[in-house]
């Protein structure tokens, strides 16, 4: 392994497709250890964009687009940091020795659809998940809900994320509603729905895993400790580290963490989404780049989930352990506007152990997440009091 120096020709060159809060981390780690970073997005000024050395705005759906680009820059690798990319022309650009595509392009479309995922998790591993079926008309859905799933289940688009067109569906009188609700919050024309029995779940937990170079070459894989979280409407408000566990569900995470992991393959880091219940432990999802969750590992960890994803790339070391336990709170826009400003960051700052990020987004909506507040303390209930304190204190408001 060898580093350049950025903006010249020794330099190695990173690509990040997405821009956002998490990505801005990791760019941030990049940065540190003196890579050259493009950060592209469909948008100006991004996160990401503003701390990298290059930006650029493309549709990242756009298979020609992307190309052009990545022959423009040639960065040694390309790091996917949302789902909605030109999946196949990565899968090309990567077949062709162009880049690496981190973890791999195979990676990145199966996990962009929950139909390759889910198939992959439960039909070819035979990981234990919810029961589900696959459906592409309401009555399909009708049928699959009936028969498959009972109720109450979930219904999701096969391609959507952040919970986008997901409905709890409690009897069949709702259907119909959740099918219309899917299709308006698909990411693409395709109409196809996962319906997925309900999982009556004690605690839902994100096992971070990395995927790293050991000293002798191969690849090694490590846990980082438990991550409990609560989701509102599928997307995170809350998360802390660590969730206390049972010994017997903790090593049956590892291990289907584990399994997925490696049949994604290649290096980095994975945000493995799981619902424990008891002993038993089920696969919900994952991503294979850094988690929204994970943002607590900024002050709990050693290194955090972004030091870790950038470390892990690079074919570099890593260490997962745990510093103390910690907690993060998000802050929403509360507001459609544009050019917000924050209020009330003294105080939050102000609260025992409480740290910030404002991710500087140049637009505020209503429920887009704009900051999180993040808090340490000796035990997670003391954590997660703080964390909410600090975010409450944070007041968006109008910047004219
Ligand atoms: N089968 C299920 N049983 C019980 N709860 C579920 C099930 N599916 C989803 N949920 C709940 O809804 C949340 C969001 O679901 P999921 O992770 O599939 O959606 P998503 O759109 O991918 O969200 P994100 O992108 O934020 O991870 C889960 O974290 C869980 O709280
Ligand atoms: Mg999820």
């Amino acid at each position: 392994m060898r580093l350049g120096t950025p903006l010249s020709a020794s330099a190695f060159k990173v690509m990040l497709l997405g821009s956002g809060e998490l990505g801005k981390e990791v760019v941030i780690e990049l940065q540190r250890l003196g890579v050259e970073v493009i950060a592209v997005d469909r948008y100006a000024d991004a996160p990401a964009q503003q701390v990298a050395h290059r930006a650029h705005v493309i549709a990242m759906t756009n298979a020609k687009a992307l190309r052009a680009l990545v022959e423009a820059e040639r960065p040694n690798l390309i790091v996917p940091e949302i789902e909605a990319i030109a999946t196949d022309e990565l899968a090309a650009i990567e077949a062709e020795g162009l880049a690496t595509v981190i973890p791999t392009a195979r990676a990145v479309q199966l996990t962009m659809n929950r139909e390759g995922i889910r198939r992959l998790a439960a039909e070819e591993l035979g990981l234990p998940t919810s029961t589900y079926a696959f459906a592409s008309s309401e009555a399909e859905l009708a049928a699959a809900a009936r028969d498959v799933t009972g109720f109450p289940c979930f219904v999701k688009p096969v391609m959507s994320s952040s919970g986008k067109g997901q409905s709890y569906v409690e009897g069949p009188g709702e259907i119909a509603q959740a099918w219309r609700y899917a299709m308006e919050g698909g990411r693409v024309e395709q109409p196809r729905v996962i319906v997925e029995g309900r999982i009556d779940f004690d605690f839902e937990i994100t096992q971070l895993t990395v995927r790293s170079r050991a000293a002798d070459g191969s690849i090694q894989t490590s846990f980082c400790a438990p991550i409990g979280h609560r989701q509102v409407k599928g997307d995170y408000v809350e998360s802390w580290q660590p969730q206390p566990m049972s010994a017997p569900a903790l090593a049956l995470a590892r291990a289907i963490a584990g399994k997925v992991t490696e049949a994604l393959g290649g290096l980095g880091i994975f945000g493995v989404e799981l619902f424990v219940k008891g002993d038993e432990v089920w696969f919900s999802e994952v991503s294979p780049r850094p988690h929204d969750t994970g943002l607590v590992t900024l002050v709990t960890q050693h290194q955090s989930e972004f030091a870790l994803h950038a470390r892990a790339i690079l074919g570099l070391p890593v260490d997962v352990s745990l510093r103390e336990p910690g907690a993060s709170a998000v802050i929403y826009g509360g507001m459609d506007a544009k050019a917000i400003a924050f209020e009330g960051v003294d105080e939050a700052l102000g609260v025992p152990g409480a740290d910030l990020r404002l991710f500087g987004k140049p637009e505020a909506f209503e429920r887009r997440r704009m900051g999180v507040a993040l808090a340490r303390a000796t035990d997670v209930d003391t954590a997660r009091a703080r964390a909410r304190e600090a975010a409450g204190k944070v007041r968006p408001v109008r910047g004219d």
